[in-house]
């Protein structure tokens, strides 16, 4: 892999970023309807996908898997599932992307055997599996943990529907996993205690048009009956726009724009965070697919403590982010993560740059503001902290220096071009 970087300079007193920055398809709702392709007869044909590092991972995966991915324009792409068969998932790729696990549903409601290493993706706390190792013991089939890797097979043939309440905790991924497992197992499956982000709605909502029958989609329960494979029978998945993309841009514009409209967006989705920063003083403006921001209120923003929660609550994608927000507002305010307990392992970067905040434990950090940050050399841990270290680079004065932009590219479609559009002076340098 080519070591890329991002040189940054700052925007120190001068934040008038301004023009318009369009939002890319979810890579979080894509991912999953391109697992899903398994399910389907035929194939299918998908729009607004963002253009992400991630898509190469899935055709390794497809490859393995006998799908064809055929582009079709620059955001488009038909999944040709007609040679679809079962096997071990591409190692390398199921090794440095999460999103992978979401395979297992669909391939075992289909095929009954499946064989993968344990996921990767981005180190934001441990990630174990152990909530879909149950489910699918739950649907009838057994495992085995060998050679680093994990062996399940159904017994019988087809998985069968389960009553499956998730107590431990609410997962987006284990969610979408078991329904699709649900989609093609016999009989009735009921998910208590799920997720209800958009993504989820969104996939739900594909598949039901597509002869899938699942009931309950945005509430804490589903409702799955089994059936036959899919057919998508001309139905195009439109994927939706990337809250947390949309999210990110919306921070940015309440410290660095003088002037931002964010289009093709849903604010519908992220009501928590436009409350919370309208409450703080950020002129905000909506239409049904935009958002305007502005920085003029700056100097009178007000600060908040922010809690991450499932959806519809505080997204913990956004806790970065938000946090370099408080940074910027007079006064103290507490972040508490609560989903992943190794995503605020980042903050000692932001102490260095001059970022006055104490971590009382993993979870929790107290941010004391206003404080000016300076420019300097930051290793991105994750997708969503590297693109929120481009934020603190652009808010810091002087120039800042992201390595590992890998993540960023992950997740986000083509960034330094579309920041440089709005007047961010930012560089793609090949080491
Ligand atoms: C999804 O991850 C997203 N990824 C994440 O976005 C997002 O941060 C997260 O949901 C929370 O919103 C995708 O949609 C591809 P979880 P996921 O299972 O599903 C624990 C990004 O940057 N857990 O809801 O992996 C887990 O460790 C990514 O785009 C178990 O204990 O998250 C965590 O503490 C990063 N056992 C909590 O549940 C399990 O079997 C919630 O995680 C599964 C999860």
């Amino acid at each position: 892999m080519e070591k890329e970087k991002f040189i940054i300079q700052g925007l120190g007193k001068e934040k008038s970023l301004s023009g318009k920055i369009k939002i890319s398809g979810s890579k979080n709702a894509v991912l999953p309807v391109m697992a899903a392709s398994v399910l389907f007869e035929d194939g299918i044909k998908m729009t607004n996908v963002p253009l992400i590092k991630d898509l190469d991972r899935i055709k390794e995966i497809y490859e393995g898997l006998g799908i064809k991915m055929d582009k079709l324009s620059n955001d488009s792409y038909f999944i040709n599932t007609k040679k679809v068969r079962s096997g071990e998932m591409d190692e390398k790729a199921s090794k440095m992307m999460r999103a992978s696990i979401i395979f297992a549903g669909p391939i075992l409601a289909r095929f009954g055997e499946l064989v993968f290493p344990h996921p990767g993706g981005c180190v934001i706390g441990a990630r174990p599996i152990d909530l879909f190792l149950e489910g699918f013991e739950k649907m009838g089939a057994t495992w085995e943990h060998k050679n680093e890797k994990y062996y399940i097979k159904v017994k019988g043939k087809k998985l069968k529907g389960a009553n499956i309440f998730f107590k431990k905790l609410i997962s987006v991924t284990a969610t979408e996993t078991f329904i699709m497992a649900g989609v093609l197992a016999e009989g009735k499956t009921v998910l208590s205690n799920v997720a209800m982000e958009p993504e989820i709605i969104s996939l739900i909502d594909y598949l039901n048009k597509c002869g899938a029958k699942i009931k309950g989609a945005g509430t804490p329960v589903l409702e799955i009956k089994g059936g036959d494979l899919l057919k998508s029978n001309g139905f195009v998945y439109e994927n939706i726009p990337d809250r947390i993309e949309t999210g990110s841009f919306l921070i940015l514009g309440a410290l660095c724009a003088s002037d931002l409209e964010i289009c093709n967006c849903d604010p519908f989705h992220l009501e928590v965070l436009i409350e919370t920063l309208k409450d703080s003083g950020v002129n905000i403006e909506l239409g049904k697919n935009y958002i305007k921001v502005n920085n003029k209120n700056k100097e009178n923003y007000k600060t908040f403590d922010i809690k991450t929660h499932e959806y519809p609550g505080f997204p913990t994608d956004l806790q970065s982010p938000i946090l370099i927000y408080l940074t910027q507002v007079n006064g103290e305010s507490l972040v508490f993560e609560t989903i992943f307990e190794g995503r605020l392992n980042y903050v000692d970067d932001l102490i260095k740059m001059g970022a006055d905040i104490k971590l009382w434990d993993a979870l929790r950090a107290t941010v004391k503001g206003k404080t000016y940050l300076k420019g300097r050399e930051l290793d991105g841990p994750d997708i969503r902290t590297g693109f929120a270290f481009v934020i603190a680079a652009l808010v810091a004065e002087n120039e800042s220096i992201i390595n590992n932009i890998y993540y960023i590219d992950r997740g986000y479609e083509n960034i330094e071009n579309r920041l440089q559009a709005i007047g961010a002076n930012i560089e793609r340098v090949i080491n």
